[in-house]
């Protein structure tokens, strides 16, 4: 419960100009502001952005109030009537929505995703993964941008258990219509000065049309699962049949197109950003790298991994989860207070906008020993962080990612299914973070895949 004295002190980012606040450093490098800030001045902070205040909490008492204490004090930044940012494309969705929706769908969408359902989920994604990598044999010894490769991959994977085969002819233009619309969602939300969308600007021309190049798309399947009476086993089909267990009711069109575009777009770029910084940290730390393939080789034998042998391979797992440490896809997570209220023991009135800084929260060092640097061995043995809320990459709460177990799954399984046969090698100097929707490397990474000289034997 909130409590009248406070052990934290709200400090104001100093350096903002009348009008514009902290606009143009927040602009320019949006994350790297936020974590110079919280080195500089500390875990409670306050700036403006334009004319919106904001605050940057980077502890894990106040993540904890904020996303478990006083969930339901605290709500999306989204209003359905004036949808912004992410809810232009979302609409709706688990991601965008807030109250009594979004409590609706999360009852009828959790069961979807049940621990019990991953192995069946894993299959689907380890021959993805073959039929992807095999590819690869090609590429010769020219350097592939992985970031893009990991993309591809991902994309593909939900692309096979959401709609199975329904999007594979569409899944390049479908890749650049996500692109062109996350990026202008994405900007509208960090930019108070943009044009409105009414105007036909040649960037809300090209908006308007890869929404309805998407919308054409589900809709169009949604009508075809509507007619035929083809079973396809996967989460479009749950999607459809699902029903809320209090009511009966299922899901409108609208909504099974809110929820199928929010899954599609959540469920890749989170896991391809924490491939692809898995890969740079594995290339950049040699040892970690030979552990890891000496699991991958001892466990797999040259097997397809599926969902049982992720128990039997502890330092991969390890791996994965140190990436999401050091490079979280989703290093900012934002809220806005329902009421006044006060969190920490500090006072936030209606409406007040809050940042909470998972980036640095995972580089706290109140809170890891040697924050900065990749040390997988912390996770071995079930160790965790002294303070449960300093690591969040999924979130926290009610509103914590509800494909964790199927990230969990596909992050680790991909990359025993790749390091078995192939040594991924850096052939670039500098990468660079940039928050962008997730967070990615600035441009993508070039790396050279080395095939491993070790037998290989398909399971799928
Ligand atoms: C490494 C991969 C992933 C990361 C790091 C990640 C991270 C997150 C985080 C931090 C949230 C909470 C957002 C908030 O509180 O504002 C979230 C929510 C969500 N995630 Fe994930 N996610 C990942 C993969 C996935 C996958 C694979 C799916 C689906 C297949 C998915 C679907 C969702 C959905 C629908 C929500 C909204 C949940 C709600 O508000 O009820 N995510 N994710």
């Amino acid at each position: 419960m909130p409590s009248s004295v406070s052990p934290f002190s709200l400090i104001d980012v100093p350096g903002g100009t009348p009008l514009l606040g902290h606009l143009s450093a927040f602009k320019h490098a949006p994350l790297e502001t936020m974590s110079a800030w919280w080195r500089r001045h500390g875990d409670a902070l306050r700036f403006r952005l334009g004319p919106k205040t904001l605050h940057l909490f980077s502890h894990p008492d106040l993540a904890e109030e904020l996303f478990v204490q006083q969930a339901d004090r605290f709500m999306k930044v989204y209003d359905p009537r004036r949808p912004t940012g992410l809810a232009l494309v979302l609409g709706n969705g688990l991601v965008t929505s807030s109250g009594e929706v979004w409590k609706r769908h999360r009852r009828i969408i959790q069961p979807i995703f049940h621990r019990s359902r991953m192995a069946a989920m894993a299959d689907r994604m380890a021959q993805v993964g073959e039929q992807r990598i095999a590819a690869w044999g090609h590429c010769g010894r020219e350097p592939v941008n992985i970031a893009d490769e990991m993309m591809q991959l991902t994309l593909e994977v939900i692309s096979q258990t959401m709609f199975t085969t329904s999007m594979a002819q569409h899944i390049n233009q479908l890749r650049h219509a996500l692109r062109v619309s996350l990026k202008y969602a994405f900007d509208s939300l960090h930019n108070p000065l943009r044009l409105p969308a009414w105007m036909p600007t040649p960037r809300n021309r090209e908006f308007r049309s890869v929404m309805q190049f998407m919308d054409g798309l589900i809709y169009g399947l949604l009508a075809e699962r509507r007619r035929s009476e083809a079973k396809h086993d996967d989460l479009l089909d749950l999607l459809l049949q699902a029903r809320d267990e209090e009511t009966g009711a299922g899901l409108t069109d609208q909504e099974l197109r809110d929820e199928a575009l929010t899954i599609f777009a959540a469920g890749h770029g989170t896991t391809a950003n924490a491939l692809a910084w898995t890969w740079y940290l594995l290339a950049t730390h040699p040892e970690a790298k030979a552990r890891f393939h000496e699991e991958v080789e001892r466990v797999l034998q040259g097997r397809t991994p599926n969902v049982d042998d992720l128990q039997h391979l502890p330092y991969t797992r390890a791996v994965f989860e140190e990436s999401l440490r050091l490079y979280p896809p989703v290093p900012v997570l934002q809220r806005k207070a329902a009421t006044k209220t006060t969190v920490g023991g500090l006072p936030l009135p209606e409406g007040a906008l809050v940042f909470v800084g998972i980036y640095n929260l995972h580089r706290h060092p109140a809170f890891w020993t040697d924050p900065d640097r990749f040390l997988p061995e912390r996770w071995l043995n079930g160790e965790r962080p002294t303070a449960r809320y300093a690591y969040l990459p999924f979130g926290a709460g009610p509103r914590a990612c509800v494909g964790i177990h199927f990230a969990s799954v596909e992050g680790p399984l991909l990359l025993a299914l790749i390091g078995r046969r192939y040594d991924l090698q850096l052939a670039q100097e500098v990468v660079e973070p940039e928050f962008f929707v997730t967070l990615r490397p600035k441009g993508g990474i070039r790396m050279t895949l080395q095939p491993r000289r070790v037998p290989v034997v398909s399971s799928v």
